[in-house]
């Protein structure tokens, strides 16, 4: 099965693309869905998401610039929502500077799979059992690479390496990925921060944005590798672990 990091999203069609904003929008989603929201609905423009949350009742959170966006009920931090909808809506709209827009650009693929490091493993299994090439989607930041995103690439391919040679000898044997040359990167870097995530998340440019803006329990959330068993798809519409819930 090849296996290509890539941030082109002409790329992705007939692969399973796996899509990462690890700081922090890919984070997010994942905590809102194993805490109970049953969708999540990515949306690129500010404008967009309001409409779509006032017109059905949803929740709205938004973030521009690493903050709340202005009159939002909700920003981007994942703890905001770890603690699941309570009695309000189960719906979640989400617009964020980067993130959305990516997952939104990756639907040529299919499917489309959200992922972080807190759900490493179980998207490396969701997409190992799809039986075709995988594209690992890095969001960046403003177009730009981001460290943190290679970073979330790299753990999912330490994991698809484990599970296809369980015995070690990454790489090597016949049956291992052939891999393109930032997805060899991805796993060095992954290797680099495995004992401590969150120095990996702390070396990046966003990942200190987010900590001068005070956002340093997001980074240790968000560093929390393989705490949920969790691999949401993204419909083209919506976000979900449940496919036409
Ligand atoms: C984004 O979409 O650019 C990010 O999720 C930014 C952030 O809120 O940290």
């Amino acid at each position: 099965i090849p296996v290509a990091a890539v941030c082109d999203p002409k790329a992705l069609l007939g692969t399973t693309a796996v899509v990462f904003d690890v700081l922090r929008a890919t984070s997010t989603i994942v905590t809102a869905l194993a805490a109970g929201y049953r969708r999540v609905y990515p949306v690129a423009q500010a404008s967009a998401a309001v409409a779509l949350a006032r017109r059905h009742g949803f929740v709205l959170s938004g973030e521009r610039g690493g903050e709340k966006i202005e009159g939002f009920p909700h920003g981007n931090s994942p703890l905001e929502f770890a603690g699941g909808p309570g009695t309000g809506s189960s719906v979640l709209v989400i617009t964020t500077s980067n993130g959305t827009g990516a997952i939104r650009r990756a639907a040529s693929a299919s499917p489309v799979l959200i992922g972080s490091l807190l759900n490493a493993r179980a998207v490396a299994r969701a997409a190992l059992e799809q039986g075709q090439d995988i594209s690992l989607v890095c969001a960046g930041t403003g177009g730009l690479f981001s460290l943190e995103d290679i970073l979330g690439a790299g753990f999912v391919l330490l994991e698809i390496l484990q599970q296809l040679n369980p015995g070690g000898g990454e790489g090597k044997s016949p049956e291992g990925p052939a891999m393109d040359d930032l997805a060899i990167t991805a796993c060095g870097l992954a290797r680099l921060y495995h004992n401590d995530p969150l120095a990996g998340l702390y070396a990046g440019q966003h990942g200190q944005r987010l900590l001068k803006l005070g956002r340093e329990e997001d980074l240790r959330w968000c560093a929390g590798l393989n705490r949920f068993d969790i691999a949401p798809v993204f419909t083209g519409e919506y976000i979900t672990l449940v496919p036409d819930n």
